[in-house]
């Protein structure tokens, strides 16, 4: 075991004299003939350690000295703090032991790569600064959205990852098979009976249908969970795999769902504030100048809320700025999102009451009979971050719905029958994980906030 450099910066003043031990991935070795100095990081905190050496302490000191950037080492010393130095202390090393040195094939020697560049290097990019700090967020905005439903008594359920309902109503799944595609002699007699499951199963795009159950039982629920999207959509905000957090509320309109969204993504800007101010400052000077402000506008505001209707004729009035007119009917571009959150709004607007023609079957139909009690939450820099709903109760309305969609009964009859079984008014929302988390930190892709992302013809670890 090693001591944590970051419980190092929490105590180091109690620590003065004090035999530690770290280990960790060096940054930098500087060294002179009678000294040098390792600047340490083991992805703890923000902060590296810096490492004093000396040839009389040291017995493998020439070893040490040449180590390249990326080189693992466990250093067991004496912490002495430093107050008139930039770092409050320095380790004053008796023993380095050389655990892995990187040859000088190591892809990170030198600072400044693009993230293009890093991107390839996915593996090893978790040891940057940058890609150090938004691991450290993902996991910090994680843990604050379970406190967060933890605070309102939600109850976390596990929806399944293979599903047999494609919610969304599209053609953007992943069929889950065992059939031998490779075979063509096998493939004769492969039919979706005759498959593991004996029907067509996916990759869940969602987990609401099977949380509308839960909710419809417990109350208030909530999944958080991977999910998968087989859109051929090659654009910063879209992943083919991501996670998503599914809030199902009964006894919910879409006033109340809204008015959660906007609690739960002011939560997470405080939790933030309050837990990760190291990545935010780092964040705002290297990624997003204007992150923090923008930030601390956002949770002192409210947000916007406009129906599609209104936004349709506030939007035509720019229509000179966009490649694609706006007109009611047709579904907002990202460009025009962008425009009223950015241009129109600056700052988060919810867009409600779409048209059902572009909408999912499960949205509730409103008295108008031409739109659905949608809403969709869209914030400056990235654009749509939740999409939400009332659900139709209303048996015969849902079975409306769904014939206007193509939709077969007997592939829904268990959501269906909720209807006939107790069903009640209930709504709920799905937050794109990795949305949230370029929104918070600035990154401008979303292949930079995944650990290992998969977009179309992308898979690579
Ligand atoms: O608007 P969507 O498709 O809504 C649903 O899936 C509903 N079943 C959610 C619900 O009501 N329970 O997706 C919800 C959110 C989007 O607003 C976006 O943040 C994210 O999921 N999202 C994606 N994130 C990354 N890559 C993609 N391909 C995404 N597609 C949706």
């Amino acid at each position: 075991m090693k001591d944590d450099i970051k419980l190092l910066y929490a105590k180091h003043k109690e620590l003065e004299g004090k035999k530690v031990t770290i280990g960790g991935w060096v940054r930098s070795v500087r060294d002179s003939k009678n000294f040098g100095f390792i600047d340490l990081n083991d992805g703890t905190c923000f902060k590296g350690a810096q490492i004093v050496i000396t040839p009389t302490e040291i017995k493998n000191y020439q070893d040490v000295a040449k180590l390249n950037a990326g080189s693992s080492i466990l250093c067991e010393g004496v912490l002495v703090n430093t107050p008139n130095n930039k770092q409050p202390f320095e380790i004053k090393a008796n023993k380095i032991e050389i655990i892995c040195p990187t040859t000088t094939e190591y892809p990170l020697q030198k600072k400044g790569h693009s993230m293009e560049f890093l991107r390839e290097q996915a593996y090893l990019r978790p040891r940057t600064n940058l890609f150090n700090a938004v691991f450290r967020v993902r996991s910090e905005i994680a843990y604050a959205i379970h406190t967060f439903f933890k605070s309102k008594d939600f109850v976390y359920v596990h929806t399944p990852i293979i599903t047999g309902a494609d919610c969304e109503g599209g053609s953007d799944v992943f069929r889950v098979t065992t059939h031998k595609f490779y075979d063509k002699e096998y493939m004769k007699t492969a039919t979706p009976q005759n498959d593991f499951f004996g029907k067509n199963v996916f990759l869940t795009p969602t987990g609401q249908l099977e949380g509308e159950a839960f909710a419809l039982a417990l109350s208030r629920v909530y999944t958080f969970g991977p999910t998968f999207r087989s859109e051929n959509s090659n654009t910063t905000r879209h992943a083919s795999e991501f996670w998503m957090i599914e809030p199902e509320m009964a006894f919910y309109d879409l006033k109340d769902n809204m008015a959660l969204i906007e609690e739960m993504v002011k939560y997470l800007i405080k939790w933030m504030f309050d837990n990760c101010g190291a990545e935010l400052e780092f964040f705002n000077s290297f990624v997003d100048k204007g992150l923090i402000e923008r930030l601390k506008l956002v949770l002192n505001s409210d947000f916007a809320r406009v129906t599609y209707t209104e936004a349709v004729d506030i939007l035509k009035k720019h229509n000179d700025k966009f490649e694609y007119k706006v007109e009611w009917g047709a579904d907002l571009q990202s460009e025009h999102e962008r425009y009223l959150t950015e241009e129109i709004y600056k700052k988060p607007v919810f867009v409600t009451d779409y048209p059902k023609d572009f909408k999912a079957f499960y949205m509730r139909l409103n008295d108008d009979n031409k739109t659905v009690a949608a809403c969709d939450l869209l914030v400056p820099g990235v654009g749509e971050i939740v999409g939400g709903s009332q659900r139709e109760e209303r048996l015969n309305v849902l079975l409306d719905l769904m014939k206007f969609k193509n939709l077969k009964e007997e592939d829904y009859w268990w959501y269906i029958n909720l209807r006939k079984f107790g069903g009640v008014y209930h709504s709920g929302f799905g937050l794109g994980f990795e949305r949230i988390l370029m929104y918070l930190t600035g990154v401008q892709n979303i292949r930079d906030v995944e650990l290992f992302p998969r977009t179309p013809k992308n898979c690579e670890y």
